[in-house]
């Protein structure tokens, strides 16, 4: 189990707690922070943070996994989320990532989540961002 986890909140953010630093795609640490949440709908104006448009834009998502991807995670250690241009958030690092129903979607050192609002694996990124033109 990881020091590091995030919440899949449904129809909202990812919720990042622990040792968390998150970064642009030039690897420009932006935040460093005990607990942030960050946009998964694809709306906010302040991306990759999370600015309360899911709500504007009704964003609709359980926040459940139905391909969980559970594996050794290392003992501890900070985890560095990347906002991948125009793609998914690149978390790397000691990571659980808890669905809304409180079961584990993932837990390891790499994976990357949707925040283009559209993947057909939430939490995970399908590659579906690339199909809608998704920027930010
Ligand atoms: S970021 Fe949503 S599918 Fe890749």
């Amino acid at each position: 189990m990881s020091a590091n986890s995030v919440s899949v909140r449904p129809d909202g953010p990812y919720v990042f707690t622990g040792r968390v630093t998150v970064c642009d795609d030039a690897g420009r640490a932006l935040r460093q922070e005990a607990q942030v949440a960050l946009c998964r709908c694809g709306q906010s104006g302040n991306k990759p943070f999370c600015d309360g448009s899911h709500t504007r834009a009704g964003f609709n998502d359980a926040g459940l996994c139905a391909k969980p991807e559970v594996g050794a995670v290392a003992a501890d250690g900070p985890v560095r989320v990347t906002a991948k241009a125009n793609g998914p958030l690149m978390a790397e690092g000691p990571l659980e990532v808890k669905a809304a129903d409180g079961s584990v979607a993932f837990s390891g050192d790499k994976t990357w989540l949707c925040r283009c609002g559209q993947s057909n694996n939430k939490p995970f990124c399908d590659g579906t961002h690339k199909k809608i033109g998704f920027t930010g």
